[in-house]
C-alpha cells in the first residue's frame, strides 16, 4: 500500500470489562487483543504503526514489545482526542488507516479493499461499516441515500435511530491533511462528554468534502470487545474459523465442540484430535500424531506418529512414534528420542530421552540424560535439588534403573549398569556394574511361633 501509516488506540481502560488488565491485554485463541490488530496491519504491509497507549501503557508497551511507534494519551478523552494525539507523526499527503485496538477480527483482505477504494477514489475519508443483527453499543451510520449523513452513537442516538442496523466498525481511512484539519475543531458536545473521532464526518460534510462508506459483508468482523460476553463471542467465532481450516487441511477433529487450537499451531495432514484436547502456543504436530482425549499440548513439537493421551505438555519436543501417557506430564525442556514411551504419573523436567528409552511410571526425571533404550523402573526419583542448586543425572545408553532407585544428583550411571530395586544411588556407577544399596534381608525362621511361647 502506499504511502500509509496506521493508528492503533489502544489507550482506554475498557470499564466494561471489570478488569485490572487494559482492555486490550485481555486474551483472544492466545495471544492479546493488541497483538491481533499488530498481526492484521502488519499484513497490509504497515510494519511500525503508531500505537495510543494509555491505561495501563507499562504492560501494553511491553506486549508491543518494539513492534509499533508508542504514542502517550495521558488522559482518555476519547476517540477523537487518542487520534490527535498521533498526528505530529502523520504527513499531509499520507493515507491515515485509523483502528482499535479492541477490534481482533477484521481481516486484511477487508482492510485492503478498505483502503484501495479509499486511494482511489480520493477520498478525505471513508469509514468501514457492517451490517448486523444486533446492532446495540455501536455507533450506527445514518445516510440519506448511499451517503453518509452523520454517524450517531448509541447514547446520542434517538429510537428511530437506533433501529438502525449498519454500524461504525470503528476502522476509517482518512487523508492526513483532511484528519489533521478536522481533528483540531472537534468538540465534546455529546451525551458522554467525550472528543469524538466519529464527530471529524460532521466537518467534513460541513466542508463539502468526499466521504465514502465501505461495508463488509462479514458481520463477525466489527465485532468490538467492550465486555467479556463479547470477548467469549469472538473466542468462539476464531475457534470455530481455526476448527474448519484444519479439517480442511485434512486433520480428523473427532470432538469439535470440545477441541481447543491456538491461533499460531500447525497440523500436518492425517493427525487425529480426541476429544478434550487442547493445542496451544506454537505447536507442530507432524503427520499421523494421534493426540488426546483430555490432553494439553503447549508450545512443543510432536513428530510423526507419535500418540499422547491424557497428557500436559509444554515446551517440550516428542519424537517420532512416542507413546505418552495416559497422565505423564512434560514439563519445559522436555527432549525425546523416538519411540519413547513415557507412561502414567511421570513428570520429566528439562531432560533428554534418547530413543527407544521408557519411563513407563510413577517416575520423576529432572535434569538428566537418558541414554538410547535405558529403561527406566517404576518410582524411579531423579534427586535433582540440594535445596540450593539443581544437579544433573546422566543415565548411560541401556541401563536397566530398578524400581524405586533414587538418583541422588549430580550422578552418573554408565551403559548396561543396572541398579537394584530400592537403591539410593549416591556415588556414580560404572558401566555394565550392577548397584545395590540397599540394608540385607534377614530371614528369621519360625518368628512367629518363637514369639508365642
Ligand atoms: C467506538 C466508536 C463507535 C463504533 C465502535 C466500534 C467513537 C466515539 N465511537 O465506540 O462509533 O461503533 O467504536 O467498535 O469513536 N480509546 C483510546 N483513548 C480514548 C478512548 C478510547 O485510546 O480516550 C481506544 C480504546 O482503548 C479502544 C478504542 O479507542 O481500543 C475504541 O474506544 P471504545 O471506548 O471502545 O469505543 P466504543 O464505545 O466501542
Ligand atoms: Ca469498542
Amino acid at each position: 500500500m502506499s504511502n500509509l501509516v496506521a493508528v492503533i488506540m489502544a489507550a482506554g481502560k475498557g470499564t466494561r470489562m471489570k478488569s485490572k488488565l487494559p482492555k486490550v491485554m485481555h486474551t483472544l485463541a492466545g495471544k492479546t487483543l493488541v497483538e491481533h490488530v499488530l498481526d492484521m496491519v502488519g499484513k497490509v504491509g504497515v510494519n511500525r504503526p503508531l500505537v495510543i497507549v494509555g491505561h495501563g501503557r507499562e504492560s501494553v508497551e511491553a506486549c508491543i514489545n518494539n513492534r509499533a511507534e508508542i504514542v502517550i494519551q495521558t488522559e482518555q478523552l476519547g476517540t477523537g482526542h487518542a487520534v490527535l494525539q498521533a498526528m505530529p507523526y502523520v504527513e499531509d499527503d499520507q493515507t491515515v488507516l485509523v483502528l482499535s485496538g479492541d477490534q481482533p477480527l477484521l481481516r486484511s483482505e477487508t482492510l485492503n479493499a478498505l483502503v484501495e477504494l479509499h486511494q482511489a477514489q480520493g477520498a478525505s475519508a471513508t469509514v468501514l461499516t457492517a451490517i448486523i443483527e444486533q446492532p446495540f453499543g455501536y455507533g450506527r451510520i445514518i445516510k440519506k441515500g448511499v451517503d453518509l449523513v452523520r454517524i450517531v452513537e448509541e447514547k446520542d442516538a434517538n429510537p428511530e435511530e437506533r433501529e438502525i442496523k449498519e454500524i461504525n466498525t470503528g476502522t476509517y481511512c482518512f487523508k492526513g491533511s483532511a484528519l489533521k484539519a478536522a481533528l483540531s475543531k472537534i468538540t465534546t458536545q455529546n451525551a458522554q462528554g467525550e472528543y469524538y473521532l466519529t464527530e471529524v464526518f460532521d466537518i467534513f460534510l460541513k466542508n463539502q468534502e468526499k466521504i465514502l462508506t465501505y461495508s463488509t459483508t462479514n458481520s463477525y468482523e466489527a465485532l468490538g470487545i467492550n465486555s467479556r460476553g463479547q470477548l467469549a463471542e469472538a473466542e468462539a467465532i476464531v475457534r470455530t474459523s481455526i476448527l474448519d481450516y484444519w479439517m480442511a487441511e485434512g486433520v480428523t477433529i473427532v470432538d469439535p465442540v470440545s477441541t481447543f487450537i491456538g491461533i499460531d499451531v500447525e497440523l500436518a495432514q492425517d493427525v487425529t484430535i480426541l476429544p478434550f484436547t487442547r493445542l496451544l502456543g506454537k505447536t507442530v504436530i507432524e503427520e499421523d500424531a494421534v493426540i488426546g482425549p483430555q490432553t494439553t499440548i503447549d508450545n512443543c513439537i510432536l513428530r510423526c506418529g507419535a500418540a499422547v493421551t491424557y497428557t500436559v505438555a509444554k515446551d517440550s519436543e516428542i519424537g517420532e512414534g512416542c507413546n505418552i501417557g495416559p497422565f505423564s506430564y512434560l514439563r519445559p525442556g522436555t527432549k525425546l528420542g523416538p519411540g519413547v514411551k513415557i507412561g502414567d504419573f511421570v513428570e520429566i523436567k528439562n531432560s533428554w530421552i534418547e530413543a527407544g528409552a521408557k519411563v513407563p511410571h510413577l517416575s520423576y526425571i529432572g535434569d538428566a540424560h537418558v541414554g538410547k533404550s535405558a529403561n527406566i523402573g517404576a518410582g524411579t526419583i531423579t534427586c535433582n535439588y540440594d535445596g540450593v542448586n539443581k544437579h544433573p543425572t546422566k543415565i548411560g545408553d541401556h541401563a536397566f534403573i530398578g524400581s524405586n532407585t533414587n538418583l541422588v544428583a549430580p550422578v552418573e550411571v554408565g551403559e548396561y549398569a543396572v541398579t537394584g530395586a530400592g537403591s539410593t544411588v549416591t556415588k556414580n556407577v560404572p558401566a555394565k556394574a550392577l548397584v545395590v544399596e540397599r540394608g540385607q534381608q534377614i530371614i528369621k525362621e519360625h518368628w512367629h511361633r518363637e514369639k508365642i511361647k
